[in-house]
């Protein structure tokens, strides 16, 4: 068996601030106690709600330090168990989620917190799967989808809106995404009915749902509530910006049984994702060490599906952004 190192390295921020007060630090190399388990991170998602606490928006939310490490999606490799835990091996294939922490080298979390990762499943989807794929599900669960149903989703190319609209055609609905038309391809190929935002929205979206909307998921949070309201949609049916923020949030700092929901709904997805009944496109793959560039990117609120950051890149030079390639065709 080889020697687990004495040290590792985690994303850090020992101020509030932007992306420039993330750093990588040297730490302990942690061990698993009684139940938990030491993973080898290969790849952790990135997620708009960490650039929030990052900034202090959530000082009254999330008990935040100085020396305050970061993340909650991640995929690795099993190094270590600790006693009692007879469920995972040394070399188990697992995604989970960590409590403000998975954006490292390595991470102890629970053994109940992680889930085996399918073999089809890639890596990069494994690691970005769980607070998009969490808050995508709790929403669409919340608005209670019957077949027939038209339904709109705002952002509905970014890392939540593109798990949503997935999950409610599963679930028989007809979906109209709201996007850049930069996107309309992208979203017709997920089989969904693009429209793009801004000025008229509500009026494009008559047209393509002559016979009413049943439900509104509104990611974006400007507009959503009064368009919802003008294409008379129920409240009941409506979700907020501010719904998904509590969403997030509470899986951050999970209770007990909030954890144990976290890791089943997550088992569910990994199990959708690799039979590809889902797709998760990562648009940004970051080695560990662009961590401020990776944040940057997600930040100019962009993104199409997924980013994450590698942390064993083949190089770390010569990023693309998946925007980039189609502005340079203009
Ligand atoms: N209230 C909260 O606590 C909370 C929490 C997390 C996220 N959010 C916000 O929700 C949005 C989506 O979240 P995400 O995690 O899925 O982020 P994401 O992956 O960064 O999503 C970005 C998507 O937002 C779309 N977008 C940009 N401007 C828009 C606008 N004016 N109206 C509608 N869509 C627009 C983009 O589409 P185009 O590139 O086609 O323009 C892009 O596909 C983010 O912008 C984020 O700031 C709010």
């Amino acid at each position: 068996m080889s020697r687990i190192a004495n040290s590792t390295q985690t994303v850090s921020f020992q101020a509030f601030g932007g992306v420039d007060v993330l750093e990588l630090v040297e730490i302990e190399m942690p061990h698993p106690r009684p139940g938990e388990v030491l993973v080898e991170v290969l790849v952790a998602g990135i997620n708009h709600i960490e650039a929030y606490i990052r900034r202090g928006q959530f000082v009254d939310h999330i008990d935040c330090a100085e020396n305050q490490t970061q993340g909650s999606d991640f995929a690795g490799i099993v190094l270590e168990v600790g006693e009692g835990v007879t469920t995972l091996r040394r070399n188990a294939e697992v995604l989970g989620h960590a409590r403000l922490s998975s954006q490292a080298y390595h991470v102890v979390v629970p053994a109940s917190n992680l889930v085996v990762k399918p073999k089809h499943l890639p890596w990069e989807v494994a690691g970005a799967l769980f607070l998009a794929g969490l808050t995508a599900y709790d929403t669409i669960e919340s608005v209670n989808i019957r077949p027939g149903d038209a339904i709109v989703v705002s952002a509905a190319a970014g890392g939540v809106g593109s798990i949503e609209i997935q999950l409610a055609k599963l679930k028989g609905a007809t979906v109209i995404g709201t996007c850049g038309e930069r996107n309309f391809d992208y979203l017709r190929q997920l089989g969904v009915k693009p429209v793009v935002y801004g000025d008229g929205l509500a009026e494009r979206i008559e047209k393509l749902a002559p016979n009413g909307v049943a439900a509104y998921l509104d990611n974006f949070g400007v507009d959503g509530a009064d368009i919802s309201a003008a294409l008379g949609v129920d409240p009941s049916r409506f979700t907020s910006s501010d719904d998904r923020k509590a969403c997030e949030l509470a899986a951050i700092v999970p209770d007990a049984e909030a954890a144990a929901h976290n890791t089943q709904v997550l088992g569910m997805l990994a199990d959708l994702a690799g039979s590809r009944a889902i797709s998760l496109l990562i648009s940004g793959y970051y080695p560990f060490g662009l961590v401020q560039e990776a944040f940057d990117d997600l930040e100019t609120r962009h993104a199409r599906g997924k980013i994450v950051l590698g942390m064993k890149p083949a190089h770390s030079y010569g990023i693309t952004k998946a925007r980039s390639i189609h502005d340079a065709m203009d």
